[in-house]
């Protein structure tokens, strides 16, 4: 139901400074809608294009500039001429499958703007601006030349000129992964190198002072930014490289170092948007949908045959070392698999063990059961160079009746969820995808989560590079030929793709539950996901894998989870994901009053409202279930407890609502006593008010159910 309503045009503003030397040659102006932002876009005296940003009068970006240099051509950056523009704008709504909100609006001022070489060989640049209410973005288009028909990009130097030393919540710009803990630190002591070699990644590789993205900023004004890129489409991802004197952040593509060149493009293309989310409240920076907005409408039609879901799995055993991915015994010559003396039992994905985990989420309103360690291969599966070959996707262990589960599991109303570990063998994995995704088919299973553990191979090539942003999409088109979503852990970065494809339902890209773990750092910090919300969170879904109640970890003396028990619930609110995990042990649930949380939340929600928040220190966040009224809340805090007070008046006129508080009990701590909760029964309406005291590290769970 993508209905476009374009409603008209806008005021083009083009002038001609002529006669002076340093004054801008051409300039053109956008507003936004309602006036909130002005983009001014011009050529400099030295014919370099460049653009500047302000919000309600106040500059927000300084003049910045655009331009690429290239392997097999000039630079295209200066003497520059302007040949034409345009303006136009957009009002369309459209509907979210699955999300946050089921109508989202696209509405906007937009700019097409073309240069071209004043002299030989006279190359056109092709500008792309849209001025919207909650920010800004811009792209690049290569149209077609003559004498040229592809593209050897070396680097992509566009720039965003802050206008303040702010504070900055950021992650190093890392090639290979996005699982490190967010910094807090003024742009002018940003130290990316700094984060190298972190002993707990797989592959990391961090060459320069850049930051990824989204990176949110906050001024000392209290202006909130946040730079990310959308449609990242056949291109490399962007990290943002510092310069921490003159404020500046410039694009740093992602390279290879098969090649000497980060993106090779034919022609015509252009390149993903370069967004800037602004805000005066962090809040609503988690309520904007400029990200979705910039990406081209469904290609997939009904995904009807995906439906959001709470999930179990065999999966945070193996992380606690309880149970493992692998068999426990060796195949000899013939393909047999014999005990050599070290079959240890503790084999996660068995028959029965999954059978258990079925029976419990039937009984408990949840649809899904991951399954990881279910194929062969994991006997082997990384810290070594040659992994190509190790998982084929179809050949279950021998203790696993991956047919007679998946019929139990639709006997019960409840789907497996697939898993594919690629151990970052994707050519491997492209070779069998076929084969891999018909076999989920004819057992009726919609979902697999996909994984990238290690470096990639071919060697040389990093997880955010365009060799495997073409490899993400690829997975994501043919996956969607099978009625197949995706869920992928170590993926490229969401740049909301899943407007255009609603079969990418979620991904990590973060650092997740599993840290908790096994982490040398002792986990997360409570601050970890009070920042995540302000920043990675605005990319896109996230498949943090909530809900653990064992937080002192009995199975791993000297670690625990850096939250209280009631955070763990409010997660299910505040992070969102169409599919959210109950990750922790089926007994760890038994008889524990607060599990009703986890069975009553929703997963697909009418409308979202973030109540309040700061960036790293606390959110509370309301969404209301598609289908049924009920409306659902959640708060939490970093390691500083505070009183918060929730105003129901978001709550629809004249109903009454039964409403479930799980609240941080009196002596409740993240570290002392993470589990001492109150569950608490009572009535609320649209005219509460009411304060409630969050302990450190602690939540707020509410569920709200119309009488
Ligand atoms: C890393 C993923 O993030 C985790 O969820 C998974 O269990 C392991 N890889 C094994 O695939
Ligand atoms: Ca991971």
């Amino acid at each position: 139901m993508n209905q476009t309503f374009l409603t008209g045009f806008f005021t083009l503003l083009l002038f001609a400074l002529s006669g002076c030397q340093d004054a801008l040659e051409e300039t053109l102006t956008l507003n936004s809608p309602q006036q909130t932002h002005r983009i001014d876009v011009y050529l400099d005296a030295g014919g370099r294009p460049g653009y500047r940003v302000l919000r309600k009068g106040n500059s927000v970006i300084d003049s910045s500039g655009l331009g690429f240099e290239f392997k097999n051509q000039p630079t295209l950056m200066n003497g520059m001429r302007w040949v034409e523009s345009e303006l136009f704008s957009e009002d369309e709504t459209w509907e979210m499958p699955w999300g946050e909100q089921r109508e989202v609006r696209n509405h906007y001022n937009g700019a097409r703007i073309v240069l071209e070489e004043q002299e030989a060989p006279g190359r056109q640049l092709v500008l792309y601006f849209r001025a919207y209410e909650d920010g800004i973005a811009f792209r690049y288009e290569f149209p077609e030349q003559e004498g040229t028909d592809s593209l050897l990009i070396t680097a992509e130097k566009t720039e965003f000129r802050l206008t303040g030393d702010h504070m900055t919540w950021w992650i190093p710009g890392d090639w290979d992964i996005y699982e490190h803990l967010y910094n807090t630190t003024r742009v002018s002591e940003i130290d990316a190198l700094s984060k190298q070699d972190h002993p707990n990644l797989a592959s990391t590789y961090i060459p320069e002072n850049a930051v990824n993205t989204p990176v949110t900023m906050r001024s000392d004004e209290g202006l909130h930014l946040s730079f990310h890129e959308a449609d990242l489409t056949d291109y490399a991802g962007m990290t943002l490289k510092v310069d921490p004197d003159n404020l500046t952040l410039t694009s740093a593509l992602v390279g290879s170092d098969r090649l000497d060149y980060k993106v090779g493009r034919a022609l015509p293309f252009h390149t993903p948007w370069r967004t800037v989310q602004i805000a005066d409240s962090a809040g609503d920076l988690i309520e904007s949908r400029l990200i979705e907005n910039l990406n081209e409408p469904n290609k997939l039609g009904d995904v009807s045959w995906f439906t959001p879901m709470k999930y179990v799995g065999i999966w945070w055993e193996m992380h606690l070392g309880i149970a493992t991915w692998d068999y426990g015994m060796t195949l000899d010559e013939q393909d047999r698999w014999v005990d050599t003396g070290k079959a240890h039992g503790k084999h996660g994905a068995t028959t029965e063990n999954t059978r258990r985990y079925i029976d419990f989420a039937a009984a408990n309103n949840i649809k899904g059961v991951l399954v990881e360690g279910w194929n062969t291969g994991w006997e082997r599966w990384i810290g070594f160079e040659d992994r190509e070959g190790v998982f084929d996707f179809v050949t279950p262990y021998p203790d696993y009746n991956i047919e007679a589960l998946a019929a139990y599991g639709r006997e019960k109303g409840v789907e497996i969820i697939m898993h594919h570990e690629t151990s970052a063998a994707p050519r491997t994995y492209e070779q069998q995808l076929d084969t891999a995704f018909a076999l989920m088919k004819d057992l009726g299973i919609h979902s697999v989560k996909t994984g990238y553990v290690g470096k990639i191979i071919p060697k040389g090539e990093y997880h955010h590079g365009q060799w495997m942003v073409k490899h993400y999409r690829n997975v994501l088109e043919t996956a969607a030929k099978y009625n197949v979503a995706i869920n992928a852990h170590e993926p490229i970065k969401a740049t909301g793709l899943r407007r255009t494809y609603p079969n990418a339902i979620s991904r990590e890209g973060l650092r997740g539950q599993e840290f908790n773990a096994w982490s040398v750092e002792g986990g997360n910090p409570p601050e970890h996901l009070p920042i995540v919300a302000f920043t990675r969170m605005l990319a896109g879904p996230i498949d943090f894998t909530p809900g653990i109640f064992d937080i002192g970890l009995k199975q791993k003396p000297g670690s625990q989870i850096n939250t209280t028990l009631a955070q763990q619930l409010a997660l299910y609110v505040v992070i969102y994901s169409p599919i959210q995990m109950a990750c922790d042990l089926p007994e760890n649930y038994e008889g524990q009053p607060a599990f009703e949380f986890i069975r009553d939340v929703g997963v697909d929600w009418e409308q979202s409202k973030v109540l309040s928040g700061e960036v790293g220190d606390f959110v509370a966040i309301t969404r209301e279930e598609r289908g049924t009224g009920n409306w659902f809340v959640g708060a939490i805090t970093d390691e500083n407890p505070r009183d918060l007070e929730i105003d129901f008046s978001f709550l629809p006129e004249g109903v009454r609502f039964q409403a479930n508080v799980y609240q941080d009990g009196p002596g409740a701590h993240y570290q002392k006593n993470p589990t001492d909760i109150e569950i608490q029964k009572t009535t609320i309406d649209r005219n509460s008010k009411i304060n409630y005291r969050l302990a450190a590290g602690g939540g707020l769970a509410i569920s709200l159910i119309p009488e």
